[in-house]
């Protein structure tokens, strides 16, 4: 099959571009590696890719792109590319979220009308959710998202959904649950902690500490987009997480264990647009897609440190 994935030089669309190298489909990536975090991060991702067969890279904005030339070449799509990060989702920022989230998205709908697309596969996000009070969270549960950032992965959910009613492409969201592991993003709490134990800083923590996360190892993130290819399901919302919900201060109580150092916490303010808790209803995704995280906590972590070590060397 022939496959696009956007955002392919971040940190789970490099992941997913090189699983599906493995199953022998070919990939186009397309990325215009967005100042939100380095440059250098993306390169590192990508640099296997770039040797691979059957792997092509375009740079560019998927809003200057002549999508419909490029989707003729197309099978199925994944569509990552997004600002990602709920903090910085605030105030003139709003307008880069817009374009990358929403804009982008809608563009990449409307080309794939006229596309023959066997799949169309979104990554969407619990940040949908907001603070939710039911846990575990089904998929049918209210969304009503707390950060602008989640307010624009809803609405680019629900603009698959419609173009799914209205025209009939084939789409499906999967709500990924905190994703980490090797090439996890530079802003993400565990690539903080890990390289603060490693370089000997101190971390700081939004809260009390006792906010929970469902996370979700990056393996587990990629075989969920195999098992939907497989098992395909138009029009439908999967939530992927990690099967348990931890505190956070469970989790950086680990990390002495996993590095052999101690890290120096200073506790600060929550920030806004962040929720309190996560866990996912994984129950439908069980069913339908037969997805089973396999990735226990201490072992993902125990492998993005291998990582952190290996590229602040
Ligand atoms: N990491 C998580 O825990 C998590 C959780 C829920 C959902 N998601 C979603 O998963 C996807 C991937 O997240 P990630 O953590 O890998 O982020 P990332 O920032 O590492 O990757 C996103 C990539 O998209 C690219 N991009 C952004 N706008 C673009 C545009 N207009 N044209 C072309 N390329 C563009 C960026 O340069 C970046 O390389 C995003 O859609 C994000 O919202 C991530």
């Amino acid at each position: 099959m022939r496959c696009l994935v956007t955002g392919v030089a971040g940190f789970i669309g490099s992941h997913l571009a090189e699983a599906l190298l493995a199953q022998g489909h070919s990939v186009i990536g397309v990325d215009c590696f967005t100042d939100y975090y380095a440059r250098e991060y993306k390169e590192r991702n990508i640099i296997k890719l770039r040797e691979k067969k059957g792997f092509q890279l375009i740079e560019a904005d998927l809003l200057n792109l002549n999508l419909a030339a490029l989707l003729k070449q197309i099978d199925w799509v994944f569509h990552l590319a997004a600002q990602a990060g709920v903090r910085a989702s605030w105030g003139t920022s709003f307008e880069i979220y817009t374009h990358n989230n929403i804009l982008a998205t809608q563009k990449l709908l409307e080309a794939s009308k006229e596309a023959d697309l066997k799949g169309f596969i979104y990554a969407s996000s619990s940040s949908v959710y907001g603070d939710t009070k039911q846990f575990p969270t089904p998929e049918r549960s209210y969304l009503q998202p707390l950060s602008p950032y989640g307010v624009t992965k809803l609405a680019g959910e629900h603009l698959c959904y419609l173009y799914y009613k209205n025209f009939g492409v084939p789409t499906v969201a999967l709500r990924y649950f905190t994703v980490y592991g090797p090439r996890q993003r530079p802003d993400m709490a565990f690539h903080r902690f890990l390289k603060a134990a490693l370089m000997g800083g101190e971390i700081e923590i939004y809260g009390d500490g006792q906010q929970s996360r469902d996370f979700t190892y990056i393996s587990d993130i990629v075989t969920a987009h195999l098992l939907a290819m497989e098992q395909f399901y138009p029009g439908e919302v999967f939530n992927i997480g990690g099967g348990s919900q931890t505190v956070l201060k469970t989790a950086l109580d680990l990390l002495p264990q996993i590095t052999g150092k101690e890290v120096k916490i200073t506790y600060k303010p929550v920030q806004k647009g962040d929720v309190r808790h996560t866990a996912a209803d994984i129950t439908k995704a069980q069913r339908m897609l037969g997805y089973q995280p396999r990735v226990k906590l201490p072992e993902g972590l125990e492998a993005e440190w291998q990582w952190i070590k290996e590229i602040y060397k």
